[in-house]
């Protein structure tokens, strides 16, 4: 792990690009890699930096992206682009906020990912180290195809120049040395070689890779550092990318989770966002999805065919094959098949829920159960309380939603509804089939419905003239 450095005096990283490829009305920069948009990894690694001046070159959907970044670092300055007239001419939009900048500005890009702040840091190190005016973070490809190459001198020790695919002579394209288009710059002469550029390429563009050229020229020193992580380097242009994107670096996700304790059955079928805290010793079962701000305490058995998004489960909980989504799940909690928990559920520690249960709105007590088909929201459930199968919380009375409680030790029969708002107190009971629209008391037994009565003769007098029924008589 690489240490801090200070005294950066700026990052530049490029997002004004059209991103005409991924045929979306969001901005490319926003689509996500584990739950967080591209752009955001950018902000991460530039942070690690903690330069003294932030700028992201917006252009493209620039409303987008600028409202993102105001939401996601606010620390940010924008600078726009109006025309993408190359890289060049980027960097010049960057650099205009900064005035008379001094010292080393980075430069990166917003669709770059998986680059991380330690990468940064070594790159910064390495210019330091070399006392270079630029230097940039290159790989080894062994398809180099559509990357600017690395030109180096006859010694093979610095950079001489980077020269577009498409500018490429047959012998260059030859080249698999690539630009990664991650760089640190001395200021003054990324001031000065901007300056210089020309449009007399095969694109038309004032590129940022010929400053290369320009430092040389100066008699300055340009190096590159070779990283052996490709993916760092790698920009996302489609959605095919941008899956590839995302399963790799859920695959270091997974791995990084695996190496802390975390038992993961079938990582291909496991996806993780870059936010979710696993505890040691927690297993996750195939085709489980953690999203979000989800914690997961250790032993819990999560899975197969789970999603928990922004959820909290205690230790040794299992949640099988089941829904969760802003819910707590206390300790040794079981949850599922089938359960779909909605926002603001709790549950405390032990409490059972089972097959086909929905949950909205509701605390639920220590050792409570709701073990099948039932629909509870808007509640509050004591400890150790029953809810039988099937029963309903109706807290919907047809204008607005109301409110039930249960007491603890309380028990509510098969098929019941509590017809909100309702109180049963501690250790009240409902016979099932119940319609409760009343409070009941401790040790009342409510019975809500009609009672049973039977019609003797009933099915003979519907059958006049035909022969009895008899017992054992239909074959
Ligand atoms: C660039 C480099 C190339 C390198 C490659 C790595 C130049 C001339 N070439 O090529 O050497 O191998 O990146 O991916 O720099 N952008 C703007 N404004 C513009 C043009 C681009 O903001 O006017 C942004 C884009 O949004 C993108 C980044 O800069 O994030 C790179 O632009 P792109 O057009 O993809 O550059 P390449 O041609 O791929
Ligand atoms: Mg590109």
């Amino acid at each position: 792990m690489s240490e801090q450095v200070g005294g950066i005096a700026g990052v530049v990283v490029l997002a004004a690009g059209a991103g005409t490829r991924m045929k979306s009305q969001t901005s490319k920069l926003l689509h996500q890699v584990a739950g967080r948009s591209m752009l955001s990894y950018a902000i991460s690694a530039a942070d690690a930096l903690t330069p003294q001046n932030l700028v992201v070159v917006v252009g493209h959907q620039r409303e987008q992206v600028e409202q993102h970044l105001s939401e996601i670092a606010p620390h940010v300055v924008t600078a726009l682009q109006e025309n993408q007239n190359g890289t060049g001419d980027a960097v010049r939009c960057g650099l205009a906020p900064l005035g008379d900048l001094q010292g080393e500005v980075v430069v990166t890009y917003g669709d770059v990912p998986l680059l991380t702040g330690e990468t940064l840091i070594d790159l910064v190190r390495a210019h330091r180290e070399h006392g270079d005016a630029v230097t940039l973070l290159t790989a080894e490809l062994d398809d180099p195809h559509g990357y600017g190459r690395i030109v180096r001198d006859a010694d093979g020790d610095q950079v001489a120049a980077i020269v577009e695919q498409k500018d490429c002579t047959p012998e260059q394209t030859e080249i698999t040395e690539i630009n990664a288009g991650i760089y640190v710059f001395s200021a003054d002469v990324l001031r000065a070689g901007l300056a210089s550029l020309t449009t007399d390429n095969a694109q038309g563009e004032l590129y940022l890779t010929d400053v290369v050229k320009f430092a040389r020229g100066q008699g300055l020193a340009v190096h590159s550092m070779v990283t052996a992580d490709r993916w760092q380097t790698e920009g996302v242009n489609d959605r095919v990318q941008l899956a590839a994107m995302n399963r790799e670096y859920n695959r270091r996700l997974i791995e990084k989770a695996q190496r802390a304790g975390v038992t993961v059955l079938d990582p291909a079928t496991t996806w993780l966002h870059d936010t979710v805290d696993l505890g040691s010793d927690v297993t996750l079962l195939p085709g489980t999805s953690i999203e979000g701000a989800t914690s997961v305490a250790s032993g819990a058995t999560i899975g197969p065919d789970t999603t928990l998004i922004d959820a909290e489960v205690g230790e040794g909980a299992k949640v099988i094959r089941s829904h969760v989504e802003l819910a707590v799940i206390g300790a040794g909690a079981s949850v599922g098949p089938f359960a779909n928990l909605r926002p603001g559920t709790q549950l405390a520690p032990a409490v059972k829920v089972g097959a086909f249960v929905e949950t909205k709105n509701v605390r639920v007590g220590e050792g409570a159960k709701l073990p099948h088909h039932v629909y509870a929201g808007d509640a509050t459930i004591g400890a150790r309380t029953t809810i039988g199968a099937g029963v309903v919380f109706d807290n919907n009375d047809g204008f607005a939603k109301q409110s039930a409680t249960v007491g603890a030790d309380a028990f509510v029969g098969a098929q019941s509804v509590l017809v909100a708002p309702v109180e049963l107190a501690d250790g009240a009971h409902v016979a099932s089939g119940s319609v409760v629209t009343d409070a009941v008391g401790t040790g009342e037994l409510a019975v809500a419905r009609g009672k049973q009565r039977n019609i003797p003769g009933y099915v003979e007098d519907r059958r006049a003239g035909e022969a009895p029924i008899i017992e054992g008589a239909s074959e």
